[in-house]
């Protein structure tokens, strides 16, 4: 059985002390509230991850990840983060591959697949993400550009590197816009995914992917869209910022 999770991605958000403040909600209120067998990852801004990551050591079902690495192991590239970096901190997760690093600096899927590959090799679970653009969707291209990330970003890992990946639909329209794709929408993308992955691997290596939706999920529309045969919880931008909220989305699972 592929793994339930819902992801929270704080983008560049929360200061130092309320990072750590609303983690610890959401730890306490896992600890109470969660009665699944569902995983909770929260993917904080690089400063909160050491202190987030000794928080979450006492709640069996929540980890911690960033939300971008480097793709070298160390060396002279000033201002970036290695996944060894990360790692040592005690973080288990990378969000790799966000539309917003695609767009706004220039991440390609040839970039991302070493990002992809920094991430495995120091023992990182990778969150890949794709998605559309409203235009690429429009145009009727959009399985096309999904195949297209897939093949160039994550398809070059054998069977086993690729069973670590975690794959994330994102419609770029729908990412904090407030326009969800629908229910039939999303599940339409996701089965198109897991046949893709299927088609490159087998069928086994596609049933056991978790696929997570991410665009304007919220409590009340997340039990429509997890429900989908093909959706296996959620990458979670505005919500994951109200510890309420973010819970809420989680015990869709419970
Ligand atoms: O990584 C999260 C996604 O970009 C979704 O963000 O829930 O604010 O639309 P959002």
């Amino acid at each position: 059985m592929r793994k339930k999770i819902v992801a929270g991605n704080w983008k560049m958000n929360l200061d130092y002390q309320d990072g750590v403040s609303l983690f610890s909600e959401v730890v306490n209120m896992a600890k109470d509230e969660i009665v699944g067998d569902q995983q909770v990852v929260v993917c904080s801004p690089f400063i909160h991850l050491h202190s987030i990551a000794q928080l979450a050591k006492t709640a069996s079902h929540v980890a911690v990840g960033a939300q971008n690495i480097h793709q070298a192991e160390s060396g002279a590239y000033t201002g970036e983060i290695s996944a060894s970096q990360v790692k040592s901190v005690g973080a288990d997760y990378v969000i790799l591959g966000h539309s917003e690093r695609r767009a706004y600096f220039g991440e390609t899927n040839a970039l991302l697949s070493e990002k992809v590959d920094a991430a495995l090799k120091h023992g990182l679970l990778p969150i890949f993400c794709i998605g559309e653009t409203k235009e690429e969707r429009e145009s009727g291209k959009f399985f096309d550009i999904i195949k297209t990330q897939l093949t160039e970003g994550v398809f070059h890992l054998s069977k086993e590197e690729f069973a670590k990946v975690v794959l994330a639909y994102e419609p770029v329209w729908a990412i904090g816009t407030g326009l969800t794709a629908s229910p039939e929408q999303a599940q339409e993308v996701h089965a198109f995914i897991r046949a893709t992955v299927a088609a490159h691997y087998d069928q086994s290596v596609a049933d056991e992917t978790s696929i997570l939706y991410g665009g304007s999920c919220n409590p009340k529309n997340a039990g429509e869209l997890f429900a989908q045969a093909d959706i296996d919880g959620g990458l979670i931008g505005g919500a994951s910022l109200k510890s309420r909220d973010f819970l809420d989305i989680v015990k869709v699972f419970n």
